[in-house]
């Protein structure tokens, strides 16, 4: 697929699933924008896609959340790059715990990164988008966003609520020629789910019918579809990525 000429956006770029969409993106000839907390892990990546072949790449510690950075730094990458074309909402964090252990303060930061952090990136991207009547969004929702995960109320809502997001923003701007569809990963090997306890890998193992985690490179594959322009009539889907999880 090729992206040359395009800009894309990929937060939490610097490790994981958003760093294998990053790295396809370049390869494919894209201009590559990391967005991430992590300033000296997103260093890094910025120079493994270097080695790569990556024609341009830029790195901003940016936090999802901080409405007024989001804004400045994208009204930065379209008047440096000259567009921005792709975005991929992918920063998301977890704080597990069961219903009646969970303090309100674990729900605020998962909302607050997960759900808000994807409202302001894609709502000051848009307005770049809409200048060039050309965009595509993709947003990481979870299969704990679909059938729900004990331990991951927090989690799991401000993934339900990224799909209610996308299908909407879908809608809004499905005549300006800018989609929005969403991934739902199932349980899939990077440093998020490396942390989990054994008994949770294992659970989790067991209820994947294809016996097994899933990559950040396959996940990866699905999302730089959606951002291509083959995938120019799909809008406001979501696609799991999860080894027959989901029903
Ligand atoms: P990861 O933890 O390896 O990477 C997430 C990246 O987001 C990190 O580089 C982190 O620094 C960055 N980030 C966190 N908070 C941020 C903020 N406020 N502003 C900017 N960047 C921030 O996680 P992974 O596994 O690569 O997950 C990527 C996405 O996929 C997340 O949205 C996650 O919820 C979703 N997902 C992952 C699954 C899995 O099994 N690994 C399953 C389903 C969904």
């Amino acid at each position: 697929m090729g992206f040359e000429g395009k800009t894309a956006v990929v937060t939490g770029g610097a490790r994981g699933i958003g760093f294998e969409v990053a790295l396809k993106l370049a390869k494919g000839g894209a201009t590559v924008v990391l967005i991430d907390v992590l300033e000296d892990v997103m260093t890094q990546a910025a120079a493994k896609l270097s080695a790569a072949g990556a024609k341009q790449v830029f790195t901003y510690k940016v936090d999802v959340t901080d409405e007024a950075r989001v804004e400045k730094v994208l009204d930065e990458v379209a008047e440096k790059t000259g567009s921005l074309d792709i975005l991929v909402n992918n920063a998301g964090i977890t704080r597990d715990d069961l219903l009646l252990r969970m303090e309100a303060a674990m729900w605020d930061l998962v909302m607050a990164v997960n759900l808000k952090g994807t409202f302001l990136m894609t709502k000051h991207a848009a307005r770049h988008m809409l200048r060039k009547r050309y965009g595509r969004i993709v947003n990481l929702s979870s299969v704990s966003g679909l059938v729900g995960n004990a331990g991951q109320a927090n989690y799991s809502a401000s993934k339900a609520g990224v799909v209610g997001f996308t299908r909407t923003v879908a809608r809004e701007l499905a005549k300006k020629g800018i989609t929005c569809n969403a991934v739902a990963p199932g349980f899939i090997k990077t440093d998020m789910t490396d942390v989990l306890p054994e008994k949770a890998k294992e659970m989790a193992l067991a209820a994947i019918p294809m016996a097994r985690m899933g990559t950040a490179e396959e996940v990866a594959s699905v999302i730089v579809f959606l951002a291509s322009d083959e995938a120019a009539y799909v809008t406001g889907h979501v696609v799991p990525v999860d080894g027959g999880m989901a029903p």
